[in-house]
């Protein structure tokens, strides 16, 4: 176990800088996930951390000692790939053993580290089989097998089940938090995937072009996102922005007017804002409301798509370039072209500044803990 540091961390592949002013802290035992858009920069800052890539400035901290000069090998991490390549002519007992092998460890050793992680791992029963006897969740556990046995004080999971169909990346998943819940390893990982995301970290870092743009827990990013990028990339379907203009300041919020005469409260903190400033409204979909209060645009419904269990209303408005998604009742029915208001109450609204950045919420503070 151990923490992980990284201070004013930046990476640069010739002129190009990918990373910069990289700064986390990673506690001891923590479960932390790497999210961004592609290209910006998740698999080359766990590379780093690992000592697959330099490091062009800045300092990097395992277990209270600068790795930024020790080679892989004595950094104490694990890392799963992607594409974990298991070697076909193996065994699967082999193929988690071979790591311990090359290192030296002597066989009771071997067999009892190998066979404690797939007891871990539930895979105690395929130890004599080969690679292409197992389904792909099987395979990715002896992955993530040969990465236990070598009892990392770290590992780095980069997109470790993008390759698995839904239904066994949701076991693998629940797998995954019952394995930090047993080893209580300090965890990195990576996905694309927003609920896995939100259900296995303990801590968010989101990333966007080589800039991390905010580091918190999964509710503190979903309710109070410091910002419009990560209020945009936290949440699906994601959220709806609106823009309009500073109409009022008052003691509990802001009176935001809409290009069509229409307006919405929201329940922020002013900090500053003066009447006639552009802002943008976030609302969550599911949030936006039909019909109802004081508060809202009119839209135009496009369509509506059934998920069985709910459904979301498409809508167009010229307020909101990228359109409006409501979550609405699964059997609510809407016609193309109904012209309607949607809008939300106050305390449920975000709302941004020109630059982007958030006015703080007045009643996230509870939710985002
Ligand atoms: N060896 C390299 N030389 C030059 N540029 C590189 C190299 N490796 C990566 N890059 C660039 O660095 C940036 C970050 O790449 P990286 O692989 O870290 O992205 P990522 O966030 O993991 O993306 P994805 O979600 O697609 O895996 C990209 O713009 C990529 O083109
Ligand atoms: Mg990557």
């Amino acid at each position: 176990m151990a923490s992980v540091i990284l201070r004013n961390v930046l990476k640069r592949y010739d002129e190009t800088e990918v990373l910069r002013d990289v700064n986390l802290d990673i506690g001891d035992g923590e479960f932390v996930v790497f999210v961004g858009p592609s290209g910006c920069g998740k698999t080359t800052l766990m590379r780093m951390i690992a000592g697959l890539e330099d490091i062009s400035a800045g300092d990097l901290t395992i277990d209270g000692t600068r790795m930024n000069d020790v080679p892989p090998a004595k950094r104490g991490i694990a890392m799963v790939f992607q594409s974990y390549a298991l070697y076909p002519h193996m065994t699967l007992y082999d193929n988690m053993a071979f790591g311990l092998k090359l290192a030296g460890a002597k066989k009771p050793e071997i067999d009892a580290a190998v066979k404690n992680a797939a007891k871990i791992l539930h895979i105690d029963h395929l130890l004599d089989r080969k690679p292409k006897q197992l389904s792909g969740g099987q395979r990715q556990r002896v992955a993530i097998g040969r990465a236990i046995t070598r009892k990392p004080k770290v590992f780095l999971f980069d997109e470790p089940l993008s390759n698995l169909d839904a239904a066994l990346r949701v076991k693998m998943r629940l797998e995954f938090a019952r394995l930090h819940d047993e080893l209580k390893t300090t965890m990195i990982y990576v996905t694309h995937d927003q609920v896995e995301a939100m259900t296995l970290a303990d801590k968010i870092v989101v990333l966007s072009a080589g800039n991390v743009e905010q580091v918190g827990s999964p509710n503190r990013l979903y309710h109070a996102p410091a910002n419009r990028f990560v209020a945009g990339f936290i949440g699906s379907p994601k959220m709806n922005f609106l823009d309009g203009v500073v109409q009022q300041v008052a003691s509990d919020g802001i009176v935001v007017r809409y290009e069509t005469g229409e307006t919405q409260k929201v329940a922020v903190e002013a900090r500053g804002a003066r009447e006639g400033d552009k802002v943008t409204v976030g609302i969550r979909p599911e949030h936006l409301h039909v019909g109802t209060g004081d508060y809202g645009v009119s839209a135009k419904a496009m369509t509506v798509e059934s998920l069985g269990d709910a459904a979301y209303l498409y809508a167009e408005s010229p307020v909101a370039p990228d359109g409006l998604i409501a979550r609405i009742p699964p059997l609510e029915r809407h016609e193309r072209g109904e012209v309607m208001k949607l809008g939300a109450t106050p305390d449920h609204c975000h709302l941004f500044d020109a630059n982007g950045q958030a006015f703080e919420r007045r009643f996230a503070q509870e939710l985002a803990a």
